[in-house]
């Protein structure tokens, strides 16, 4: 079956067509992260109308890249939450209409759970039960994935998400937006204990976390040195920084799979792109002999295409929407 799967959330439209779930037949993507680098961040109202400026074209690309024609598609999938909700409604009223105008199921995706499900597109012999940890712009949570379409969080911040105080400390760096892959960048080399940060811990919560002191505290260093005159070693900040991150990712991870009994441990989200998140989770994870899935790099950032593999297992649950599907921008993982 073939789905046509459609991406808005954020500062990416995308448009995919997704054999049975798992094949990948094309994968159009249109980045706006140049346009929102001049504000240092994503503006709402103008990722909203590049998304409607992109849509129809991309989805015109998508087709013809995958080498299927309008007949061909079988449903509609579409992120209908969380996200940015005029960037959202935007992908969710092009969903409704290209259902309605194929005559074919329309499906709602949380977008989340497509992120979590990049794992099965790079990882074809991946299936539930497993754990994941979903860090992304506006995620952080440890997810116990029990089936496709069945999951819970664990443990998740309390406070801001991982990758927006990496985007946080960028910005005020002036090292350009969004702000993870620079960071990661920099930190290569530098030494990860020249500058202490905080650990911080959520009484009567272990597996929940909190980033927002974490990333205060950068960035009163930065402006304190800034303010003293004093030179900062950059590449050790950032790699410091990055180290605090993943202690604060990386146990909580490990104790929640203990918890559960998970031995299958997968990552999802822009921020499963950073190196030492990836190789902190790869030494915790031979140490205890699970088994690490990390999804490619391409498909860490927001796609289309884990959006129609989700929505395939959505489908096959049972999952429709109607002309009346609305967007929101916060929904639990659990409700779907
Ligand atoms: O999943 P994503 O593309 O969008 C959301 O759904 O939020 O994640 C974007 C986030 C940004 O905060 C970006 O800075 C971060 O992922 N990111 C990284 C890296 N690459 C992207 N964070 C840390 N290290 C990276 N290498």
């Amino acid at each position: 079956m073939n789905i046509l799967a459609i991406e808005s959330s954020c500062d990416e439209t995308a448009v995919a067509v997704v054999r049975d779930g798992r094949t990948v037949l094309s994968d159009a993507i249109a980045s706006q992260a140049d346009m929102h680098a001049l504000y240092g961040g994503v503006v709402p109202e103008i990722a909203s109308r590049k998304h409607i400026e992109a849509i129809a074209p991309l989805a015109d690309r998508a087709l013809r890249e995958a080498g299927v024609g309008k007949a061909d598609i079988d449903a509609v999938a579409v992120t209908y939450a969380p996200g940015l909700i005029g960037a959202v409604l935007v992908g969710v009223n092009f969903a409704k209409a290209a259902a309605f105008a194929l005559d074919v199921p329309l499906v709602p995706v949380h977008h989340v759970r497509g992120h979590i499900a990049a794992n099965y597109i790079t990882h074809p012999d991946l299936s539930p039960p497993f754990l994941c940890l979903c860090v992304s712009g506006g995620t952080t949570a440890i997810v116990d994935v029990r089936d496709y379409t069945d999951m819970a969080v664990v443990g998740a911040t309390r406070d801001d998400a991982a990758g927006e105080c990496f985007d946080k400390v960028a910005r005020v760096l002036g090292i350009g937006y969004p702000g993870g892959a620079p960071m990661d960048r920099l930190s290569q080399g530098g030494d990860d204990e020249k500058y202490p940060f905080p650990a911080v811990h959520v009484h009567d919560a272990p597996l929940d976390m909190s980033f927002s002191g974490l990333k205060t505290a950068a960035i009163n260093l930065i402006h304190n040195a800034g303010q003293k005159g004093e030179a900062l070693d950059l590449p050790s900040l950032a790699a410091s920084f990055a180290a605090a991150v993943s202690r604060t990712l990386v146990p909580r991870t490990m104790e929640a799979a203990r918890r559960l009994g998970r031995d299958k441990i997968a990552v999802a989200g822009g921020v499963a792109a950073n190196s030492r998140i990836r190789a902190d989770l790869e030494r915790a994870c031979a140490g205890e002999g699970k088994r690490l899935f990390l999804p490619e790099l391409a498909l860490c950032g927001d796609n289309a295409a884990m959006i129609g593999c989700q929505g395939y297992y959505e489908y096959v649950s049972g999952r429709r929407a109607g002309p009346d599907l609305n967007a929101y921008a916060n929904r639990d993982i659990g409700r779907g």
